[in-house]
């Protein structure tokens, strides 16, 4: 009888302690994830179905959009997990990144002159840098998983196997890397069959893939950076005039790195550290709005004084930040509120402040688009926002033969040469120079957002502009929108230098941009509109989870069991 009462007792402990102690988020009976393409999104579905967690359906997420979103993503590239379980609280963030090959050296891509020579760090086997996906994918199904990794990579398998549907996406992208990729028989067998685009709504096989898929699924990291795989790489690769070794694959880790933190106005934030400048460009540009009251300012009052918050922080990127295993990076002052007062002091309300009048460096070298983001909370409240890529649309357009893999061009993210921007106009320092094993510096945002009205997780691609896309999305958080409202933002953008602030079609008023000249702004309108974003929110208050995907792209977002 006492073991009886003893029980009783604990259990009505329990109750009355649990639902304080225990994560809010947990037991959502429903699940959400939004990513770029809906076999992706389903492939996650797929996995939670099974028993998963999350951490199963991002494995299953990256590897269907490695198979059916070649242009943004894939084996052959890296990325960025942030992760949170419910039931600790425990944070990380997984830094997949692409890592220089050994045999790399600083002035790689520069000729006798120490101009950068056309294309080199773009297209081709020498611009591609040691994939990270892999490994990343292998430790978080390892580490975090639930399934066994053969099981979440299944439907990926599949995809490459039987194929899919090329969307509109796909061929527009691939219209404007054509000549990269056809310049390799490797690639232009998969992706320019009979020599052209393959039709819309065509299926695409890509049997290679799904073998190397399978080498993972059977050997984990041997299955791609030993063995078979790797010397089909090492071969292909340096054949094409590329630099890899079996050393660097079989020495590449993928490695976890403790998330950056900050707060907006009550808004918890956690983002991406280091490889990556997204958490630290991000919380620095919040830390600097969070001293003014944006709401009763005029929209071009409030526009003026987020493009200088972005100045300041992409200013800082250029000067300090790159792969924190080789410089030191200062990101507790970068991403402390008295620095950030400081550099409020010198913004004014009626006047830009030219970038070369910011303290620093002037010698910034440049950085040089595609990648791709999806975010994920299970009915656990456990959560993923995952940005992955091979920087640009399909990568170097060079698939290492027999393998199926269309390596990244991440090279480029690197600061190489003097005098000019990288892809995406971005300058760099000595901070993100070329070294040998060392992780090129990432604008790649994945975020997580949280205060007393929810959770959001979120993200995009969109090379230099991510960081200020997620920072946007995140002021639009703040107002109180949803999902669907972040994802639609209208867009705009500064980096430093170029000393421009971008925007997209139809993002500010003919009354803005007269109003941002006036003050001394250039203006730089973009042909296109820009981004993927990919976002969910766990509302505390209504218990209800909600999605939202770019109307820019072609993603899916779902709620359900
Ligand atoms: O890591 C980076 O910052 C870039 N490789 C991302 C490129 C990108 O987002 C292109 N997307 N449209």
């Amino acid at each position: 009888m006492p073991e009886v009462k003893r029980l009783i007792c604990l259990c009505a402990a329990l109750l009355f302690v649990l639902p304080a102690n225990a994560p809010a988020e947990q037991n959502l009976h429903q699940a959400a994830i939004a990513s770029a393409h809906p076999l992706a999104t389903r492939a996650g579905f797929e996995i939670l179905k099974k028993g998963g967690n999350v951490f199963d359906a991002a494995v299953a997420v990256s590897a269907a959009l490695a198979v059916v979103e070649p242009s943004g993503s894939g084996l052959g590239g890296g990325g960025y997990w942030l992760l949170h379980r419910a039931d600790d609280g425990f944070e990380t963030m997984i830094d997949g990144r692409e890592k220089a090959p050994f045999a790399a050296r600083r002035n790689m891509f520069l000729d006798g002159r120490d101009k950068a020579i056309p294309k080199l760090s773009v297209d081709g086997a020498l611009a591609a840098a040691i994939p990270g996906m892999p490994a990343a994918l292998v430790h978080l199904s390892e580490r975090y998983g639930r399934l066994p990794l053969a099981e979440s990579l299944a439907p990926a398998i599949r995809y490459a196997e039987n194929g899919f549907a090329v969307g509109h996406k796909f061929l527009k992208l691939l219209k404007t890397r054509q000549q990269a990729v056809r310049r390799f028989a490797s690639s232009s067998r998969i992706f320019l069959p009979k020599g052209k685009p393959p039709e819309l709504f065509s299926i695409l096989r890509q049997p290679d893939l799904a073998n190397t898929l399978k080498q993972i699924a059977k050997s984990g990291r041997d299955g791609f950076y030993r063995g078979d795989v790797a010397a089909k790489f090492v071969k292909s690769v340096r054949e094409a005039g590329g630099i890899w070794t079996g050393e660097d694959l079989e020495s590449y880790r993928a490695v976890e790195r403790r998330p950056l933190k900050g707060d907006y106005r009550g808004i918890k934030i956690t983002s991406s550290a280091p490889s990556s400048s997204g958490g630290i460009v991000l919380i620095e540009a919040l830390n600097v709005l969070s001293g003014y009251d944006l709401k009763p300012a005029d929209d071009t009052a409030r526009k003026h004084l987020i493009v200088e918050a972005m100045r300041r922080a992409y200013h800082d990127r250029a000067l300090y930040l790159g792969d924190p295993d080789y410089v030191a990076v200062p990101a507790e002052r970068l991403t402390n509120a008295d620095y950030a007062a400081g550099l409020r002091s010198s913004i004014r309300f009626d006047k830009a402040l030219p970038s070369v009048m910011l303290a620093g460096e002037t010698e910034l070298e440049p950085e040089a688009a595609n990648t791709t983001h999806f975010s994920i909370i299970d009915r656990e409240g456990n959560r993923v926002a995952a940005t992955l890529s091979i920087n640009f649309p399909f990568g170097s357009g060079f698939v290492a033969d027999g393998t199926g893999v269309l390596l990244n061009d991440e090279m480029d993210d690197f600061a190489s040469s003097a005098g000019e921007g990288n892809g995406y106009g971005l300058v760099g320092g000595a901070a993100n120079a070329i070294a040998p094993g060392k992780r090129m510096l990432s604008s790649m945002t994945p975020t997580f957002l949280e205060n007393e009205r929810g959770v959001a997780v979120l993200g995009t691609p969109g090379g230099s502009r991510i960081t200020s896309m997620v920072l946007l999305a995140a002021l639009d958080y703040a107002e109180g929108h949803e999902p669907a409202s972040w994802v639609k933002v209208p867009r705009f953008h500064h980096q430093y230098l170029p000393d421009a602030i971008q925007y997209e079609p139809g993002a500010l008023s003919e009354a803005e941009i007269a109003g941002l000249a006036a003050k001394g702004h250039r203006l730089m309108s973009l042909p296109e509109r820009y981004g993927d974003m990919q976002a969910v929110l766990w509302n505390k208050k209504t218990r209800e989870l909600s999605a939202g995907s770019d109307p820019r792209g072609e993603g899916l977002a779902l709620v359900g069991p």
